[in-house]
């Protein structure tokens, strides 16, 4: 027996590689695969109003290094509250609701008002001592009650300067707000202009991007 019974939650959960791509083999009956991430996949805890991150083989460092960034946060409500973690997990709350890619795959308005708000939580952050990065539009949530949740901070303490929030503001009110602009976007159009723009970063900042 472990420690806690996120411990063993954690322990169960077995993953595998397959074409490159790391893939969730098993996991505890309390635990429902609900996302998959660079470095972690997430799961709902059954009759829980949390979720737990389980992060893959050798990203500890990260595990870590977003265990930290939250720690900082200080439960602030603009990021789920974590109420346990191990070198590679995180339990934390379960933001229900849909993440701007989301809204964007479906049609779902979003307002200038939920920039703002993210703009908030940024402010929040950096006041904290951290330095957002990595924002991006499957890290934003917005809930049923139509508040604005940012989720995984593991990037927040890194160095290197991240443009992409204000990228991202800058094509919400120059394109997004066009009357013309279409609401509703399809996902494969959004995943070759996040791949454009990684690319186009690639070759325009001097670090390598990571
Ligand atoms: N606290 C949470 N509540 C609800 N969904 C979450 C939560 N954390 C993560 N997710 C979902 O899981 C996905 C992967 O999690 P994320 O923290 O972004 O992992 P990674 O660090 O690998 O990118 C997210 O895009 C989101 O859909
Ligand atoms: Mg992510």
């Amino acid at each position: 027996m472990g420690p806690s019974k996120y411990y063993d939650y954690a322990a169960s959960v077995l993953f595998t590689k397959r074409h490159r791509r790391i893939e969730v083999l098993k996991h505890s009956p309390d635990l429902k695969l609900y996302g998959t991430g660079r470095s972690a996949a997430v799961f709902k805890i059954k009759n829980e109003n949390k979720v737990m991150k389980v992060f893959y083989p050798l990203f500890e460092t990260t595990a870590i290094q977003e265990k930290q960034n939250y720690d900082k946060l200080n439960g602030n409500h603009y990021y789920p509250a974590v109420y346990d973690s191990e070198t590679n997990y995180l339990v934390m709350d379960f933001i229900e609701g849909k993440t701007f890619f989301e809204c964007l795959a479906e049609g779902i308005p979003i307002k200038p008002h939920d920039i703002e708000v993210v703009d908030k939580g940024l402010q929040y952050a950096k006041k904290a001592g951290l330095n957002p990065s990595d924002i991006h539009l499957h890290n934003l949530i917005i809930t049923k009650e139509g508040n604005i949740r940012i989720i995984d901070v593991a990037r927040f303490s890194q160095e290197k300067n991240c443009t992409q929030w204000d990228d991202l503001k800058r094509a919400y009110y120059r394109f997004y707000q066009h009357p013309l602009f279409p609401k509703k976007i399809p996902k494969w159009i959004m995943y070759t202009i996040s791949k454009l723009y990684r690319l186009y970063k690639h070759f325009t900042t001097r670090e390598r991007s990571g």
